[in-house]
């Protein structure tokens, strides 16, 4: 593991402005592929945040527990319609343990990358493989890395241009570590907000080696929660590993 990293330094400064951030990003379609695996059975969320896909998937009759490293996070979570009935722990998701075994353990939204190393993300497969039930699935959901959108290092990119709100990510790549570090200045109204973020990348394939060390194997990889095929311009990917038996 990584030494100084903080599983609560992301939600720090985002857990405020996320749900505001992410409300034209709907969820419908990951609930309903982590509901169809999950098939009445409980769900473990790795990074539940404000419950944008943890919530609908209680609201659906679906037992939710969550982990979180944020605190903010979490508070936010629970002032959210359904957040005060789940059971939510605050730790690390790479090595925090819950005692109990579900038919799906969920890592959504690119929060693979949020770890601080390759290391990190094994540990990751690991803890989740043993949350499984025997034949459970873990889901993960992730970016295709664009390193050829650098140039020089550095990467300017527009992720939102909406009336009223501007999201632009200024980001530098260290390919030899495999590390973006980048900020997100956020323009709305009220003013400009600086969201640092860290990125240890990962391949595809590294991400199947890594669940084949923690004893799971891919199943599927789409590229996204509607099940789209995965191809050369894939720029996202659900990939679905299961238990070996
Ligand atoms: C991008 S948000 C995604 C939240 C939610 N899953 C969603 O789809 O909206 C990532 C979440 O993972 C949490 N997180 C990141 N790294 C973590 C770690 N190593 N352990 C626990 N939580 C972590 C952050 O605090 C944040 O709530």
């Amino acid at each position: 593991m990584t030494s100084g990293f903080d599983p609560s330094e992301y939600g720090r400064h985002i857990a405020e402005v996320y749900d505001d951030l992410h409300a034209e990003l709907s969820a419908d379609a990951a609930v309903a592929v982590i509901a169809g695996y999950a098939n009445g059975g409980a769900v473990l969320e790795f990074g539940i945040g404000t419950g944008r896909i943890a919530r609908p998937l209680a609201a659906g009759g679906l037992h939710v527990d969550g982990i979180d490293g944020s605190p903010e996070m979490v508070e936010q979570l629970r002032r959210n319609p359904w957040g005060e009935s789940l059971r939510v722990e605050i730790g690390d998701f790479s090595t925090t343990t819950l005692g109990r075994r579900y038919a799906v353990v969920v890592l959504a939204y690119n929060t693979i990358n949020a770890l601080p190393s390759q290391e990190a993300q094994v540990q990751t497969f690991r803890n989740a493989a043993a949350h499984l039930e025997p034949s459970g699935v873990f889901l993960v959901e992730n970016w295709v890395p664009d390193v050829a959108g650098f140039h020089r290092g550095r990467a300017v990119r527009a992720h939102e241009l909406a009336e009223g709100r501007v999201l632009v990510e200024v980001a530098e790549l260290h390919p030899a570590v495999q590390r973006i570090t980048a900020t997100r200045l956020a323009f709305t109204a009220d003013g400009v907000r600086l969201l640092p973020v860290e990125h240890r990348y990962v391949w595809p394939a590294e991400l199947d080696l890594m669940a084949r060390l923690a004893g799971l194997h891919l199943e599927e990889r789409w590229q996204d929660w509607d099940r789209g095929p995965f191809t050369d311009d894939s720029s996202t990917y659900v990939a679905v590993y299961r238990k070996d038996p």
